[in-house]
C-alpha cells in the first residue's frame, strides 16, 4: 500500500510532530511527514524536524495581522505545492477561518488535550484539576468549523491524582498523546487509501 503524504502544523515545542515523524519512519507505517509547517519562524520543533531529515518552514502568521484568511491561503499554497493530502494540527495555536477547515474537510486531524467534549480551548489541565475530575486525557479528532468540535476519533485516558499539578498532569497526558496521535493517524491515513480502492 502507498503510503499518505502528510503535514504537520505547529506553533512551539513540537513534541506530537516528532511522535508522529518517528512513527511514520517504520516501513510499514500508512503515512509518510513530507513537511512541518510552523506559523512562527522560531519554533523550536522545525530544528527538531529538520533534525529528524524532515523538510521544515515557517509561514509566518505576523505579517498577515488579523487577516487570518491570507495567511491561511499562504498555508494552503504551501500543503499543496508539497503535495500534502493529509494535515495533523500538533500545538498548532491559531484559531481557524472557515477556508482553511472546508479545504481541508476530512483530511485535517487536531489533538486537543482534554476529553473532549470536556474542556475545549485553553488551560485544560487546570481546569481539569480545579473541576475535581477524578480523570483526564487527550483527544484526536476531525476538524470542523467549530473549535474544538469535531468528530471525535479517538481518546485516551489518565487519573488524575491527589494532589496534581497542572505540570504533572500535562506530562501524564502528554505521554498519552504521543501514543494515541501517531495511531490514530495511522487509522484514518489506511481508512482514506482504502477508500481509494
Ligand atoms: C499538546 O499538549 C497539544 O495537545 C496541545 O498543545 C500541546 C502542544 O505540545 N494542543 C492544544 O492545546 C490545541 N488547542 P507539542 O508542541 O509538544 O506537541
Amino acid at each position: 500500500m502507498r503510503k499518505m503524504r502528510v503535514a504537520v502544523l505547529i506553533s512551539g515545542r513540537g513534541s506530537n510532530m516528532e511522535a508522529l515523524v518517528k512513527a511514520a519512519q517504520a516501513p510499514d507505517y500508512p503515512a509518510e511527514i513530507v513537511l512541518v509547517l510552523a506559523n512562527k519562524e522560531d519554533a523550536t520543533g522545525l530544528e527538531i524536524a529538520r533534525a529528524l531529515g524532515v523538510r521544515a518552514e515557517a509561514v509566518a502568521s505576523k505579517p498577515y495581522g488579523r487577516d487570518r484568511e491570507a495567511h491561511e491561503r499562504a498555508v494552503d499554497a504551501r500543503l499543496r505545492e508539497a503535495g500534502v493530502e493529509l494535515v495533523c494540527l500538533a500545538g498548532y495555536m491559531r484559531l481557524l477561518t472557515p477556508y482553511l477547515v472546508r479545504r481541508w474537510a476530512g483530511r485535517m486531524l487536531n489533538i486537543h488535550p482534554s476529553l473532549l467534549p470536556a474542556f475545549p480551548g485553553l488551560d485544560t489541565h487546570q481546569r481539569a484539576i480545579e473541576a475535581g475530575v477524578g480523570e483526564h486525557g487527550c483527544t484526536v479528532h476531525l476538524v470542523t468549523e467549530g473549535m474544538d468540535e469535531g468528530p471525535v476519533l479517538g481518546q485516551a485516558r489518565v487519573p488524575v491524582l491527589p494532589g496534581d499539578t497542572e505540570d504533572a498532569l500535562a506530562a501524564r497526558v502528554l505521554a498519552q498523546e504521543h501514543r494515541l496521535y501517531p495511531a490514530m493517524l495511522a487509522e484514518q491515513a489506511r481508512k482514506i487509501l482504502l477508500s481509494e480502492g
